[in-house]
């Protein structure tokens, strides 16, 4: 792509093969490391060192450190919708493009929450544990009784494409649907909007769907627990730093709320002994782990990356900016 030799390209993991192949085929010169675990942090940093771009994961820091090494770099391009693993100012000012992937993994990621919240409140796993344990000997009238879903009101704190998904999907519960966020529509046909507060009070299921940044570092702690309904559930698919595990734990542990259903955590992949609970379902950050849509997110970062490099627009941008910068004239 340049007289001399091809941009370079380095994958911070294996990727679904599609995407990998693609960038090959569009004669870059792409690196990977063969092992599916996180590269160190030195792995990292010598890795980019002469790339021009870098298609990441969502657990990959890409702060100022990786951009000071990185001294050819032209576009970071994260295979998530969220970004928080990337210092995007710092990016910005170094004329740095970030991308990332919204609207592929939007219904994905929204049956995802709806299986939580299913087997927080129908007691699934419990349920799976018990009979594969071989523990189940006889039917009782009041064995694994959980809570309904149907008829039920479902609170979602964040109104963006996936928490309309979340939305959408509750319709066939027969639920009253209320949504609350600063940026969230004040009208929508999937629920009515109200305040975060309301929303708290009044809801039997509350279902996380921010993006993680300062203003929603712990937007759910202790106070906002203790609003909740004793017999409700929280589920967490957006990130893990939104809720204040510790907090959550005694709310577990003195019976402020029922249950939870969590796929994301504040220390990733630790998780806070206290959540190791009958009533908490647990997932490793996989909301969005099908087949189709990894693979959708895969090629939607490496065709981002690949506009960036081509001077073209791509699909989608966090610092529109940067490719502003470059086109207007000096
Ligand atoms: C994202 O895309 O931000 C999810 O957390 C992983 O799919």
């Amino acid at each position: 792509m340049t007289a001399d030799r091809n941009l370079r390209v380095h994958v911070t993991r294996p990727i679904p093969d599609q995407a990998l192949d693609y960038l090959k085929g569009q004669g870059l010169d792409v690196t990977c490391p063969a092992d599916d675990g996180p590269p160190s942090r030195e792995e990292l940093l010598s890795s980019v060192e002469d790339a021009e771009a870098i298609l990441s994961i969502l657990t990959e820091k890409i702060d100022g450190e990786v951009f000071e090494r990185a001294r050819r770099l032209k576009v970071v391009s994260n295979m998530a919708v969220g970004y928080d693993n990337i210092d995007v100012p710092e990016a910005t000012r170094r004329g740095v493009a970030v991308c990332n992937t919204p609207g592929v993994l939007t219904d994905t990621t929204a049956d995802f929450a709806w299986a939580l919240l299913m087997a927080a409140a129908r007691r699934v796993v419990e349920c799976h544990r018990f009979v594969q344990d071989g523990r189940w000997e006889w039917w009782g009238p009041k064995m694994m009784m959980g809570a309904d879903v149907h008829g039920k009101t479902l609170g979602i704190v964040g109104f963006g494409k996936i928490g309309q998904a979340v939305a959408r999907r509750a319709t066939g519960f027969d639920m009253k649907v209320l949504y609350s966020g600063e940026t969230a529509p004040e009208t929508s046909k999937w629920g009515e909007k109200v305040s975060f507060s309301d929303l708290l009070q009044s809801s039997d299921f509350v279902s996380l769907h921010v993006p993680y940044r300062p203003s929603t570092h712990h937007l759910i702690g202790r106070e906002q627990l203790h609003l909740m309904k004793k017999t409700g559930f929280l589920i967490n698919t957006a990130r893990g730093a939104v809720v204040n595990e510790e907090q959550l734990v005694e709310a577990l542990e003195s019976g402020e709320i029922a249950g939870a259903g969590l796929d994301v955590f504040e220390k990733e992949p630790q998780v806070h002994p206290g959540l190791h609970r009958l009533n908490v379902v647990l997932a490793p950050h996989a909301a969005s782990a099908s087949l189709a849509t990894r693979a959708k997110m895969a090629t939607m970062a490496a065709e981002n990356l690949v506009a960036v490099l081509r001077g073209e627009e791509p699909q989608a941008i966090v610092n529109p900016e940067v490719l502003e910068q470059c086109q207007s004239p000096k």
